[in-house]
């Protein structure tokens, strides 16, 4: 009885702590285009007033500027993912963006258009987002650490010596990268580049020369593949999706690429599946959906006794010339050192830039690491 009752309050304690902003029963819909905007939702490069409590739970057009009166509200929906584009927001009633019992977990961007001055607003200025007195601003995300000191120095990446192999594809083509890797040395032993950008007519002696040079890989080797650039299939592909799922121990048919054209997708695999001692899966592979903003890199890699194994497939979607498909095989420990920080990290994820600054404030000493694989965060909590 009394942990039911323990429960209960508990429950009831939770209940009232997730205060979240788009819960207010008040909230017209944005997207409710006859009710909340008698038909008439806000175009293109509008000065919109918000006079109202609104969700804003739909993808609103570029506008000019938004002012919120001190009777009106702007609330995010956690569900909806936005890209808001505007000059400037002036806000005299509220704008909220989760709270602080209930964050923000999913993005939304705000771009500040214009330049500037461009309007003379005076004080608050323009492109900005400003609040005037008795105005209520709350942006809450995901709660993560934003800076923290190591406890020790951290060892430092030296290139020439602590990589065994790492090969980058030099082409404009198109197509799917192959490596076959040494298990024992971690030596990069082959590597083939199948393009895809050619006639349809010529895809059947493409597809046999694929099937072929994956045959032809020793047994016991690691194998990475990767897209490079893209994908194109002017013909039938099946049968190198067929070789690719014998070669990774998949079920016939489920090879993520059979799916779609606009993904990016990188596998490690060793090949005919003979355990080697160290490695923690037999095959791993990485499928992502192109975003529709900036890099999408899909990353696999395999750890072996003494090194690290990396293939990666990247699009750059505003840099397309830079999207590529890499290997890299690096001493482990070096590749990945175990950094000891002061607190706690666990709230930072593979993907988050990391950047590493000396307490001298040496811009020179500073670096800058992104998609850090925090894979076995052991020094977590
Ligand atoms: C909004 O204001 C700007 C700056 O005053 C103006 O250039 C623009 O035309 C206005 N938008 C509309 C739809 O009237």
């Amino acid at each position: 009885m009394e942990l039911l009752k323990f429960l209960f309050y508990f429950i009831l304690i939770a209940a009232c702590a997730a205060q979240c902003p788009d819960s207010d029963a008040n909230l017209l819909k944005w997207s409710d285009h006859a009710g909340t905007w008698s038909g008439s939702p806000p175009a293109e490069n509008d000065n919109l007033t918000i006079t109202q409590p609104i969700l804003l739970d739909e993808q609103p057009p570029t506008l000019y500027s938004i002012v919120i009166t001190a009777t009106g509200k702007l609330v995010w929906d956690p569900n909806t993912e936005v890209h808001l584009k505007v000059h400037w927001v002036q806000v005299d009633g509220e704008l909220h963006i989760g709270s602080e019992d209930c964050p923000f977990l999913s993005n939304t961007h705000i771009t500040f258009l214009g330049n500037v001055e461009e309007n003379n607003l005076g004080a608050g200025g323009d492109k900005a987002l400003f609040v005037t007195a008795g105005g209520t601003l709350e942006i809450h995300g995901k709660p993560k650490l934003s800076w923290t000191k190591f406890a020790q120095t951290a060892p430092k990446f030296n290139t020439e010596t602590d990589v065994i192999a790492s090969q980058i594809e030099d082409t404009k083509k198109r197509g799917l990268a192959v490596y076959s890797i040494n298990p024992t040395t971690g030596e990069l032993v082959d590597s083939a580049f199948f393009n895809f950008l050619i006639n349809g007519r010529k895809y059947p002696d493409l597809i046999i020369s694929f099937v072929n040079f994956l045959d032809g890989i020793p047994d016991v080797n690691i194998v990475g593949i990767a897209i490079h650039k893209d994908l194109p299939r002017r013909g039938d592909i099946t049968g190198a999706l067929e070789a690719i799922e014998i070669l990774a121990g998949q079920t016939d048919g489920t090879n993520p690429l059979r799916d779609t054209e606009d993904a990016m997708y990188s596998l490690l695999t060793t090949k005919k599946h003979i355990l080697i001692i160290g490695s923690t899966s037999m095959s791993k592979e990485v499928y992502l959906p192109l975003k529709s903003e900036g890099k999408t890199i899909a990353e696999v890699s395999m750890v072996f006794a003494e090194f690290i194994v990396v293939v990666t497939s990247t699009f750059d979607i505003n840099r397309r010339d830079r999207s590529k498909a890499e290997v890299l095989v690096a001493v482990d420990l070096k590749y990945r050192p175990v950094l000891n920080f002061i607190e706690d990290v666990s709230t930072w994820e593979t993907g988050d830039t990391v950047v590493i600054a000396s307490t001298d404030y040496d811009w020179r000493q500073a670096e800058e690491r992104r998609n850090f694989p925090l894979i076995d965060c052991r020094l977590c909590g």
